[in-house]
């Protein structure tokens, strides 16, 4: 399968500079389009200020700006592109009039991919002529250094452009995450989500300070998570036996006033599922294994981090 080699980004804000940057990383042709054309400058400003840290974490050694040309017509911009970065503000009356538009003025066999942090594909793409072709692919700041990347399905997209869409985010260094169907807020967003607005309950009841509540997650949990997340960290919470001793014992917590959120029944079709899961991602290695293997992660990762920290803390 051909991997596109020309892209267009349309919206160069936070999010469509981060895309424009890891393209021409990855040596593909980038057309970027803004309703304002003073964010040219803001682009090339920004490409210029981040080269150093892309060309260090893809080993690339020439910046290529005859790649990138920049427009204020969106038509001029979709011309020959295989792959479309739609990266406009997250507001469902402003993406379904220009992802109509990208419908229209795209080519026939191009894909359409939406930036949005938790918008229904079905929705943003419904006046759209081409929905079968349209697609979320939800990227984390910065995204010329963050491999992960959300793939969503609108209700009518077709198999075949998901397949492609992840070929082309592996291609760029990427690591999708296939997501089954559309859901409000898709998954990481939703996850973030609840820790904001426990976090905002804490704050607004004078518990903590955000400082406090920051270093709450940078101190201990937060370290953990670039190596596993939640499911695979509570099997190792659970001893030998992982994740069932995990919720035999802390399963009944889910029912004290600990969150604003309202947790899931758990049932035993849920703790199964949950159970199931992590012990397919545990891929045949025991807690004590899983455990070293944090370990030495976390050890690693702690004097890397505190050459870093220096810098962000004093
Ligand atoms: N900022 C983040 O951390 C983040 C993370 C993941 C996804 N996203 C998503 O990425 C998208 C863009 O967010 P952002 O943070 O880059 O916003 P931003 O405000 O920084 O940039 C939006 C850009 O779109 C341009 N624009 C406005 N109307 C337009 C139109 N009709 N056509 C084309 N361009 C238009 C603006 O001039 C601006 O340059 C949103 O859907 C957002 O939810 C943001």
């Amino acid at each position: 399968m051909s991997i596109f080699k020309n892209v267009a980004v349309i919206g160069t804000g936070v999010i469509g500079t981060g895309w424009v940057i890891r393209c021409l990383a990855h040596g593909k042709k980038v057309r970027a389009y803004d309703i304002n054309f003073k964010h040219k400058n803001n682009l090339i400003k920004e490409i210029k200020r981040t080269w150093p840290f892309v060309k260090k974490m893809f080993k690339k050694n020439k910046l290529n700006l005859h790649n990138l040309s920049f427009y204020t017509n969106l038509h001029d911009a979709l011309t020959n592109a295989e792959f479309i970065f739609e990266c406009a503000p997250e507001n469902y009356t402003i993406k379904t009039k220009l992802l109509k538009k990208i419908g229209l003025y795209s080519k026939p066999s191009s894909i359409i991919s939406s930036s949005s942090s938790g918008l229904l594909p079905s929705k943003i793409y419904s006046k759209c002529k081409h929905p079968e072709r349209g697609l979320i692919g939800h990227p984390f700041n910065p995204v010329y250094l963050l491999p992960g990347i959300e793939i969503v399905p609108g209700k009518k997209t077709k198999k075949l452009f998901l397949t492609k869409a992840k070929k082309f985010y592996e291609s760029i260094s990427m690591s999708p995450i296939m997501v089954k169907k559309e859901l409000p807020g898709y998954l990481a967003d939703r996850l973030q989500e609840a820790l904001w607005r426990e976090g905002l309950h804490i704050i607004n009841e004078n518990y903590a300070t955000t400082k406090e509540l920051d270093r709450a997650i940078e101190d201990g949990p937060g370290l953990r998570y670039s190596l596993m997340g939640t499911f695979l960290t509570f099997h190792l919470a659970g001893g030998n036996q992982g994740m069932k001793h995990m919720l035999r014992q802390f399963g009944p917590a889910l029912k004290l006033p600990w969150t604003k959120l309202k947790a899931p029944k758990l049932t035993k079709k849920l703790s199964d599922r949950i159970i199931k899961g992590t012990k397919s991602q545990a891929r045949g290695k025991s807690v004590t294994k899983l455990a070293d293997i944090r370990d030495d992660y976390l050890i690693n990762l702690q004097i890397l981090r505190n050459k870093y920290l220096k810098k962000v803390r004093n």
